[in-house]
């Protein structure tokens, strides 16, 4: 018989879960090999970032929304190497390096695991000059803060309220709304107002307090009101909005019923995608690492972003 180390492996190694429930529910192990499909790709994971609705999912909170077969390997943000391509995906090659925001219609394989089936949809080219943990940080927030920007209408000379600033898309929408000339007023815990001032936003406590300080800064009202932190933001809506603005919430329907503005839900974009990943490439977006951990200590990166204060992004590597 052949030594143990030289036997062909043809699983792959993955942190599942196989009931709802909380992080003691996940556990690395070996899965067989993903299959591969007609319009995808398989990609060998480098770094994986997390994000909350991959724990949400986890939880079961989202079912009725989003259908998961278990057992489920969590995890949409991806980067890493094309290992075999699809029947018809001419767009890629094996040895291509890319990054997806990777969300298929049913959760079961994320990128929490060696290897990942990737839509070719979801998935674009990593620059050089961005490395593989970046491009893992960067798909699902970047993409949701870029989405919310748009549907926002903020433009060049808007004054922006962003609730939520310091985490994952937070971060992110400071420098995008930045970016196309808005001046930005961001709410973060104490700790991180050096680091919103960093980012180019005017950082304000959040809780009480929140509407005179707000006030003090833009007398006049906000143009526009990004909510990416939920719970009681959107209650001062009302005292800080100007008549005409306009509020988009990632996590507030109040956003949509009640003020008239926009519930966004981030969709796979590659072009946008390609576009974010250019202007980290480039120096004009800044990919902030809270930590990183090895695959066998994923569930500490999960205990780490469940407690709901990360600044930037957590990352895995695989
Ligand atoms: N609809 C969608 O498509 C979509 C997409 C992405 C995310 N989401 C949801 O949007 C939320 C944010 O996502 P994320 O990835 O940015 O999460 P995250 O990175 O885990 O957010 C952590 C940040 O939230 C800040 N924070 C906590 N409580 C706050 C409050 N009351 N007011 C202002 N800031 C507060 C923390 O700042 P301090 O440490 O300073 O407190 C920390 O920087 C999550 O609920 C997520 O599930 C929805």
């Amino acid at each position: 018989m052949r030594p143990a180390a030289r036997r062909l492996r043809l699983g792959m190694k993955a942190l599942v879960y196989r009931d709802f429930g909380g992080s003691d529910r996940l556990e690395l192990t070996d899965l067989p090999e993903p299959h591969i499909g007609p319009d995808t790709l398989v990609v060998r994971v480098v770094a994986a970032g997390i994000n909350p609705v991959d724990y949400k999912v986890r939880e079961g909170y989202l079912r009725g929304l989003i259908d998961t077969s278990l057992p489920a390997v969590p995890g949409w943000d991806v980067a890493g190497v094309v290992e075999k391509t699809g029947l018809d995906t001419p767009e890629f090659a094996v040895g291509d390096e890319v990054l997806a925001y990777a969300r298929a219609d049913v959760v079961q394989h994320g990128s929490l695991a060696e290897l990942m089936p990737v839509p070719v949809r979801t998935a674009t080219r990593k620059p050089d000059g961005i490395s593989f943990e970046q491009a893992a940080a960067l798909p699902l927030t970047g993409l949701t803060a870029l989405q919310s920007i748009e549907r926002s209408g903020l433009g060049d000379g808007s004054t922006v309220l962003i609730h939520g600033a310091a985490g994952g898309v937070g971060s992110f929408a400071v420098q995008l709304a930045s970016l196309r000339g808005a001046r930005v007023v961001g709410t973060a815990s104490e700790r991180n107002h050096d680091y919103l001032r960093d980012l180019g936003a005017e950082p304000i406590a959040y809780g009480e307090g929140l509407v005179d300080a707000a006030t003090a800064l833009a007398p006049e009202g906000f143009d526009v009101i990004l909510d990416f932190a939920g719970g009681s933001s959107l209650d001062s809506t009302g005292a800080l909005l100007k008549a005409g603005g306009r509020v988009v919430s990632i996590a507030d329907p109040r956003a949509r019923t009640e003020f008239g503005g926009e519930y966004v839900w981030v969709r796979p974009d590659p072009a946008q995608l390609g576009e974010l990943a250019q202007l980290v490439a480039d120096g004009a977006l800044r990919v902030e690492l809270a930590a990183t951990y090895p695959l066998d200590e994923a569930v500490a990166a999960f205990a780490q972003l469940e407690e709901g204060h990360t600044r930037g992004k957590i990352v895995v590597t695989v």
